[in-house]
């Protein structure tokens, strides 16, 4: 990465303006998975260590610049103080008076966590005032919130232009390990690519064309590509103003010479919903009033068989409707799948939520290579897109060399 981190200053004794994603999925006020303030420890244990003052901030959720008190970030600030052991308090505002003299009187090794930063309307307006107002409580800036890098807001960008802004130790490992596919995979490299919609994916399509040597597709999306196979996909979910698109990828990918395995066979059901009819059927088979619920047994085994000699894979979104435990077998089998090949030493790298869920559900997590704590932001780098969380920040300088006389 070519951006400076934590290790590139001396922390101690300074107040270090930490924007972490602790957006993390609540359920009656309970944390159900604390992966993102476990992955955001590095950066605060190591700048605590240093003796610096920590001033943390996250968003929680989308309460659109409103108080909402179910999305204040009491539960975040409790989980955290039981990680690192120590107490940390949440303020009740991300700005005010009682905000300032509750950083002013943190020492050295403390940390503090203000209240959900979009409680402001201008946090998502990446409004200067309030972007300067948070740089005020600190002397440096760091983003180690890779799950919020593709916004441009005022805690993730607009902070920038008043602090030295470096990286955390998590944005830091995202960005080597996503980059890294993009740059410099181990080949063969597969992308296993599903989730509901095509037209979320087409540019992480085109943006990977070329670089990947297998697309394996699965999910709602793989409905548009049926279509565009001439198939009929029944009642399912599909796009067909996108089967255009499709078409081109596919044409584009034999132009690359990139395999693309699609479904041979699908799981159809009679309505989308748990406890309904359901039945295995060939790809070109798919009854008018069905719904394609799950890839098939015999698409497992080629999308298997494609992976196989690969030395590197991407997986984003489910391959069927994850949700349904019944219609989330190839979705479950994929992750087992995978997480034996990272057990023989193939990357495997995991990005986008219910990908991840289905990892984490059968407690494959700790087995693939990495695991995104960002959806939409490693998407997006997957696209080839600049993240303004990422562009904001220090560039590191070439060592100047000297020049031969
Ligand atoms: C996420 O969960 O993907 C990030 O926290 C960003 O959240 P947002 O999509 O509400 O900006």
């Amino acid at each position: 990465m070519d951006k400076l981190t934590v290790r590139d200053f001396d922390a101690s004794g300074k107040r270090v303006f930490v924007r972490c994603d602790f957006n993390v999925p609540l359920e009656d006020g309970k944390i159900t998975d604390d992966t993102r303030i476990v992955a955001a420890l590095p950066t605060i244990r190591y700048l605590l260590n240093q003796g610096a003052i920590v001033i943390l901030a996250s968003h929680l959720g989308r309460p659109d610049g409103k108080v909402q008190d179910s999305l204040r970030l009491r539960p975040v600030a409790e989980r955290l103080g039981q990680l690192l052991r120590m107490n940390v308090p949440v303020t009740g505002d991300a700005l005010g008076v009682g905000t300032e003299d509750a950083i002013n009187r943190l020492k050295p090794g403390e940390a503090i966590l203000l209240e959900n930063l979009r409680f402001h309307p201008e946090e998502e307006k990446n409004d200067p005032g309030f972007a300067r107002k948070l740089a005020g409580y600190a002397d440096v800036y760091v983003n180690d919130a890779f799950g919020s890098a593709h916004r441009a807001h005022a805690s993730t960008a607009g902070i920038a232009a008043y602090l030295p802004a470096y990286a955390g130790l998590l944005m830091e490992r995202e960005i080597n390990v996503l980059g890294n596919l993009l740059e410099n995979p181990d080949r063969p490299f597969a992308a296993v690519i599903g989730g509901a919609k095509v037209s979320g994916k087409i540019q992480v399509l085109k943006n990977l064309m070329g670089k990947v040597d297998v697309f394996v597709i699965g999910g709602g999306m793989a409905n548009t590509f049926l279509l565009a196979q001439g198939k009929g996909v029944g009642k399912s979910l599909a796009e067909p103003d996108r089967v255009d698109d499709a078409r081109a990828i596919l044409a584009s990918a034999e132009e690359h010479r990139v395999q693309v395995v699609l479904p041979v066979d699908v799981v159809v059901a009679k309505e989308v919903t748990r406890g309904s009819e359901y039945k295995t059927v060939p790809a070109e088979k798919i009854p008018t009033s069905w719904h394609v619920v799950d890839v098939g047994r015999q698409s497992q085994t080629l999308m298997r068989q494609a992976l196989d000699p690969a030395r590197t894979v991407f997986w984003n979104g489910p391959l069927g409707v994850f949700e349904i435990p019944t219609f989330s077998v190839g979705t479950k089998e994929m992750a087992r799948y995978l997480a034996g090949r990272a057990a023989t030493g193939v990357t495997v790298v995991v990005g986008g939520g219910d990908s991840v869920a289905a990892v984490e559900q059968q407690g494959l997590a700790e087995k693939m290579t990495h695991i995104s704590t960002g959806g939409g932001a490693s998407l997006e780098m997957l696209e080839g897109r600049e993240m303004p969380g990422v562009a904001v920040l220090l560039d590191r300088r070439p060592v100047e060399t000297g020049k031969a006389e």
